[in-house]
């Protein structure tokens, strides 16, 4: 990947380096061009002042002096001097040799336009030369006659290799940008490689089993934070949901194994039973039935238990003080049975926060122990107290428990007595439950007998 990444920054900065270099290179070009005519242009008429006299004149001293001037602009610019006088003949070069002295020039197109009077520049191919020559031809004036011309050439190749060097200047800072944009690409990419790497070992460990991995979320870009946080997320939340699943198994079969004998040994004298005495086998199986109902309630209370713990379901507001009075409505006849009251105390309205179901889950919890142990013409009340919590408690007047016993009641499978046909469940789930709520649940004994269980709901302000 790192090479990848690194080719895909080196052809980036390429791109951009030809795109912007290219324009540049012509704009360098034209502009390097068009200075050296300029000079050339107001060379040519200094020179061409100096000719005037050497032409009008013809004094043998102003064209040696003029011979000295070209040949110094030569020797200092570069540009070849040649001056004509109005018929087009070479009276001054600036070449060592004298040979083109005396030779007509007014066939040079840039010559014979000087000769009409008119300033002519530009380019063109020498034959005489065979390279590009820039040229200025400027005329020279006595008044308002032409009496000849000055003309100054420049190889072009002179002009192309100066921006030929500048370009080489750029094509250096340009490669230097590649290399380093290719080192930046490399370190960046193997960085990200790396801790790509870590996570990929990472997720490999924990496919393999090994739940207590997790990835480093505390350096690297922050993509690769975020990505590193969820994956721990995932591990932690396969971790919890590993653990429910391996608790209910480990509970489920130590549970059930107890009343699964008992409930086969039942079975088995109720068949040896069954043509001597039936009476007494109607009985076992009667017997059976509760067992069987007893393992039903024991696999569903683990079952809501599992579910409770795996919930994320958030809380929200709930009317605690109108779940209870429907609750002591449905819980009137079944008591009415046992010759106890259930009676509601409390205000008309009570919002606090529970996650769905879970008043109304409470509650039956909470009146089927009371019921379980009340004993008949005794009381059972539900109480709403709203304040910063909002506490609902279900106080009886059985037996109670001893303070010791409050606490241990909450654990699973906890029950005072085996007599008891509970599955020793229902606190635990309270108690799931109100924490899901963000509250919590406790039992007091109360006095003189009997015993208080309070839920407290988180308040709704
Ligand atoms: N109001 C109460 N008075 C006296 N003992 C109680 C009271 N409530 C609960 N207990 C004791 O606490 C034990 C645990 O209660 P819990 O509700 O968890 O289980 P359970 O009632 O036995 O079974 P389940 O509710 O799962 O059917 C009970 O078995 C009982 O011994
Ligand atoms: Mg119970």
């Amino acid at each position: 990947m790192k090479w990848r990444i690194m080719a895909a920054l080196m052809s980036f900065s390429l791109i951009v380096l030809v795109v912007q270099d290219i324009p540049l290179y012509n704009f360098m070009q034209a502009n390097q061009h068009e200075q050296v005519q300029t000079s050339l242009q107001r060379d040519a008429f200094v020179i061409a002042g100096r000719a005037q006299s050497a032409l009008w004149t013809g004094s043998a001293d102003a064209t040696a002096f003029l011979d000295r001037t070209s040949r110094a602009y030569r020797d200092a610019g570069g540009a070849r001097v040649v001056v004509v006088d109005k018929t087009g003949l070479a009276i001054v070069t600036s070449d060592d040799d004298q040979t083109a002295l005396g030779s007509d020039y007014s066939t040079r197109l840039e010559v014979a336009d000087a000769l009409t009077g008119t300033i002519a520049s530009g380019e063109r191919f020498s034959t005489t030369l065979n390279e590009d020559l820039m040229y200025v031809a400027v005329p020279v004036l006595n008044g308002a006659d032409v009496i000849g011309a000055v003309r100054l050439t420049y190889p072009a190749k002179v002009v192309d290799d100066a921006v030929d060097g500048q370009l080489r200047m750029l094509g250096i800072i340009a490669v230097s940008t590649l290399i380093l944009a290719g080192i930046i690409g490399y370190i960046i990419a193997a960085s990200l490689n790396r801790r790509l790497r870590l996570l990929e070992t990472a997720t490999q460990k924990l496919a393999e089993g090994d739940l207590s991995i997790r990835a480093d979320e505390s350096s690297g870009p922050s993509e690769i934070r975020a990505l590193s946080s969820s994956f721990n997320q995932m591990a932690q939340r396969l971790n919890v949901l590993i653990e429910q699943q391996r608790r209910f198994a480990a509970d489920a079969s130590h549970q059930l194994r107890t009343p699964l004998t008992a409930l086969r040994l039942r079975l088995e004298r109720a068949s040896d039973l069954i043509s001597e005495d039936p009476k007494a086998a109607a009985q076992r199986l009667r017997a059976a039935e509760t067992e069987v109902d007893r393992l039903a309630a024991i696999v569903e209370g683990l079952l809501l238990l599992s579910r409770t713990e795996s919930s994320t379901a958030p809380a929200e507001t709930v009317d605690l003080a109108v779940v209870a009075r429907e609750r002591v409505e449905h819980w009137q006849p079944l008591a009415k049975e046992h010759g106890v009251t259930v009676r509601f105390e409390g205000p008309a309205h009570a919002v606090g926060l529970a996650i769905r179901t879970a008043p109304e889950q409470v509650i039956d919890n909470f009146v089927d122990n009371a019921l379980g142990v009340s004993p008949p013409g005794s009381r059972i009340i539900i109480r709403v107290v709203d304040g910063v919590t909002v506490n609902v408690s279900v106080l009886d007047e059985g037996p109670g428990l001893s303070e010791e016993d409050c606490a241990r009641a909450f654990d699973r499978f906890w029950r005072a007595t085996s007599d008891n046909q509970g599955s020793g469940l229902g606190l635990a789930i309270v108690s799931r439950l109100m924490f899901a709520s963000g509250g919590s649940a406790r039992l007091e004994p109360r006095s003189p007998r009997g015993l208080c269980a309070i839920a407290v709901f988180p308040g709704s302000k």
